[in-house]
């Protein structure tokens, strides 16, 4: 080739490139000013398209959920369990009930640990003024700057956890609904006495692999779009009735949080993020899904139990203090109930 062919390529290729460039740009610009689908973005898999140019496609939006002028709880540095009760604005009942019972402190327990209640933005003004004359009495809600709806349920969970770790710092979280039963006779001595896994711990009632499955169907309230989560199954994952975090888990959730999209599942999410994290989910028969009418012995070792009315709880809690016993005892319920002792 003659060298005035070369030079007619070089400029070629270098008007080409230009062009490129501004068609980044471009596409950044867009995508800042009209982000698809809101907090749920359009892409594959977040850390998939952490493409220089483009800006790494977004996971949860901490300061967002900041936002807002409301008083969070106290929390007392270093406990060794903090306990985020996911609850609608509308379930005061159900708050008050917790209160009265499993949440109820007698004293200074010698494992210190506190519970506070995860609330979003009521939609509807009357209960959101109850929130807050709510939050004025008792200082155990922490109200968070997102819409109060089940598909944002993950996006509660990820205030909460953040808030922890900002805040409290404590040795464990669990996670748990407001239609639980949480043994707080028992659950922070274990974790603090007879538990030795300290780092690393992510424990709850596991789905089975059919279980696993992401639901495609568009009416489902566990719907999840292939942009949204593009496997066909999520990792192994605890049920949102109730799991534990070491705080280093927290945080390593957190952090991965930041890259993943969030999908309005919140277990799965957590299981996601936690995978991500390297962390496995470890079973436990200590967390039930169900409640079944479960006998005074029961109640030396099972931790939290799902789906309660505010007057079972009730029931609950005097068979859980019924339950009391000796050390001798307590040891004898390490091991999972004895077929006799279920119902
Ligand atoms: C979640 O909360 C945000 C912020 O308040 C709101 O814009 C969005 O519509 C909510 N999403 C859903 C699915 O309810």
């Amino acid at each position: 080739m003659r060298w005035w062919c070369w030079k007619r390529l070089l400029c070629a290729s270098l008007l080409l490139l230009l062009l490129l460039w501004c068609l980044l740009l471009l596409a950044r610009d867009v995508q800042k000013k009209w982000p698809v689908a809101g907090r749920f973005r359009l892409a594959p898999r977040g850390q998939l398209l952490a493409w220089p140019g483009l800006g790494a496609v977004q996971g949860v939006d901490f300061a967002s959920l900041f936002a807002g002028s409301h008083a969070s709880p106290r929390c007392d540095w270093g406990q060794v369990l903090l306990i985020l009760v996911t609850s609608a604005p509308g379930n005061v009942e159900a708050r008050h009930v917790i209160r009265r019972t499993w949440a109820a402190q007698e004293g200074q327990p010698p494992n210190r640990w506190q519970t506070v209640f995860l609330v979003g933005q009521a939609a509807e003004a009357e209960v959101a003024r109850g929130v807050q004359r709510e939050q004025q009495e008792f200082g155990d809600i922490l109200v968070g700057n997102y819409k109060d709806t089940y598909r944002n349920l993950t996006l509660k969970v990820m205030h909460g956890l953040k808030w922890a770790s900002k805040k409290c710092r404590p040795r464990y979280i669990l996670k748990t609904d407001d239609d639980c039963f949480v043994n707080t006779d028992r659950l922070p001595a274990f974790l603090a006495e007879v538990n030795t896994v300290r780092t690393g711990l992510y424990v709850g009632s596991l789905f089975s692999q059919e279980k696993r499955q992401v639901i495609r169907e568009p009416s489902s309230k566990w719907y999840v779009s292939r942009q949204d989560y593009h496997p066909d199954e999520y990792p192994p994952y605890a049920s949102g009735i109730g799991y534990v975090l070491s705080l280093d888990v927290a945080e390593k959730i957190l952090e991965a949080a930041r890259r993943v999209r969030p999908i309005p599942v919140e277990d799965a999410y957590v299981g996601i993020l936690a995978e991500e994290a390297g962390v496995r989910a470890k079973a436990s028969a200590r967390f039930a899904k169900h409640n079944v009418r479960w006998r005074v012995c029961n109640y030396r070792y099972l931790m939290v139990i799902h789906h309660l009315s505010p007057r079972e709880q009730e029931a609950a809690w005097r068979r859980c203090r019924r339950g009391r016993a000796p050390a001798v005892a307590v040891r004898a319920a390490s091991r999972p109930p004895a077929p006799g002792c279920r119902r």
